[in-house]
This record gives C-alpha cells, structure tokens and sequence, in this order.
C-alpha cells in the first residue's frame, strides 16, 4: 500500500522544497511509482519539476476547491519522473475558499483515495505556515518529515512544531506518524551546527535521520534549470545525500504515532 508523506515546518527557508522535489526524484529513480504534490502558493516545487506554474493546466485549487477527479490534475511529464500535482498563485484562493467548504480538513485525503495505492509514495510540499492547506496534508499524511537547519533556537522551534502538530494530529489524524527529522544545509565546520545536532540526537533519538544533507550549491542551482540535482549534477553532494535519504526511508519502519508520543 501506497504511503502519503508531508513535508512539513512552518518556517520557510528551512529546505522543504528541495526536500520534497529531491527525495521524489531519488524515490522515482529507485523504480517507485511516485507523486508529489505542490501545497505552496510559491510554486516551487512545480518549477524545480521543469513545470512553469503559470503554465499548469490545473493545480491543487482544482483538486481541492472545484473537486476535480485526482487524475485529471496529474502531471505526467516532470523532469523528475515522478507525476505532479502543480501549485501556483491559486492555492492562495484554494487556501480562502477552504474555510468555506464543507469537510475542509479532509477535502485533499478524500481527493487522493482514488490513488492512494497506484503510487507507492506520495509527498507533500506544505507552504511555511500552518495554515488549512498544511492542516489537509497533515490530514491526508501517514506520516510528517520535518527538515530543519540546525541553528541556534532550532530545537526550542521543532519542540514547538512538534506539539502543533501533534495538537492538529488528534483532532484531524490520530494515526499520523513522525516520518523523521532531517538536519538540512548542514555544515559539519560550524561548531553550533555540531552541538545543535547532538542535543537534535539526544531529544529525538531515533526519529532524526542518519543521513544529513550537506549545504551544496548544486542543490540551490538545480531547480534554476528546472530539475531535481540527480539530473543537473548526478555527483554532487546534493544530489548523492537525497539518494542516501529516500534509501533511508525504504529501510525505516515502525514509526511512532505522533499523539502517543505525548502519553
Ligand atoms: N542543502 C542545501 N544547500 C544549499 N542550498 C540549499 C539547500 N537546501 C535548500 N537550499 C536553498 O535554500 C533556499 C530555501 O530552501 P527551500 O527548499 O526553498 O526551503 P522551504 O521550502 O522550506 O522554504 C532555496 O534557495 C534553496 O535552493
Ligand atoms: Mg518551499
């Protein structure tokens, strides 16, 4: 059975997008049969897919405000391979309309049933708030990644995150799970990167990744040329450490509800 995955932290800048357009292309390449989903009005991770956002035929405010049929708002053809779902300025709209829908929390879990178990993963590209578009991927999600740069006050923030989460979790999704942390733009020079990921270790053990993704110009390069790294530049450190985490995540099992981890 397929598995949903949100990528999610309210704060921007911390590497959701390039997380999210990085492991989808690593997981594609590994033979999974793979969808991601641009939440963020920004359009990002549509245009780091090769999609020009102002050119999709159809985003996430067709899926979730004029319920159009999941299959007809897929995008085939990314650079990634790996099928889209686009988001553009629309979501925006989606995001206002939402509070006037019926079911707002579950419109996109619903939507995506009819392929929940075509793909094998599907990751969500959440905007860096915790607005209702977040609060549907979370509905929608088996399970949360939450990148994060390993800066001073990081923790206090991911302690924080961590608890909202959880707070939405038992309203909207009990079952959802904490797929893991994972240390983005890392500096393995910086002294407080360093001691920042070992109180990252102690508090959150095991849900923090082994694989660390390294700070890497080719990464931040990438979606300029309208591809995943693996595709600009297969031998960067970039690219070879989003192959290491979709490894990663194959391998892990047994997660943790994330509302059983308060008990
Ligand atoms: N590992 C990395 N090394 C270098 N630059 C990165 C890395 N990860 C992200 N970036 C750059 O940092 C900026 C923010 O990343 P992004 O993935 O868009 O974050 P978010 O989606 O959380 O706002 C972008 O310009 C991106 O290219
Ligand atoms: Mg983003």
């Amino acid at each position: 059975m397929g598995k949903v995955i949100a990528i999610a932290n309210q704060k921007g800048g911390v590497g959701k997008t390039t997380t999210a357009v990085n492991v989808a292309a690593s997981m594609a390449a590994t033979k999974r049969k793979v969808l991601l989903i641009d939440l963020d009005p920004q359009g990002n991770a549509t245009m780091g897919s090769g999609i020009d956002k102002y050119e999709a035929p159809a985003t996430c405010y067709e899926l979730l405000i004029e319920e159009q049929p999941v299959k007809d708002v897929i995008i085939k053809e990314t650079s990634g391979k790996y099928d889209l779902i686009a988001g553009n300025g629309d979501v925006t709209a989606a995001e206002i309309k939402l509070m006037e829908v019926f079911a707002r929390e579950v419109r996109l879990r619903n939507a995506l049933e009819p392929v929940r178990d075509y793909y094998d993963f599907i990751f969500i590209d959440c905007p860096p708030s915790l607005n209702q578009l977040t609060v549907n991927a979370l509905a929608a999600a088996d399970s949360v990644l939450v990148p994060m740069q390993c800066e001073y006050y990081a923790l206090e923030g991911l302690t924080a995150l961590m608890d909202t989460i959880q707070k939405l979790a038992s309203v909207v999704n009990p079952d959802l799970k904490i797929e893991g942390v994972l240390r983005t733009m890392y500096d393995p020079r910086n002294r407080l990167a360093n001691d920042v990921s070992e109180q990252l270790k102690r508090h959150f053990g095991e849900q923090v990744y082994r694989t660390v993704i390294p700070r890497n110009v080719r990464l931040a390069e990438a979606p300029s040329f309208g591809a995943p790294a693996m595709y600009y530049d297969k031998s960067s450190t970039g690219a070879k450490a989003y192959l290491a985490l979709a490894g990663e995540i194959l391998r892990r099992k047994d997660k943790q509800t994330i509302t059983s981890k308060a008990s």
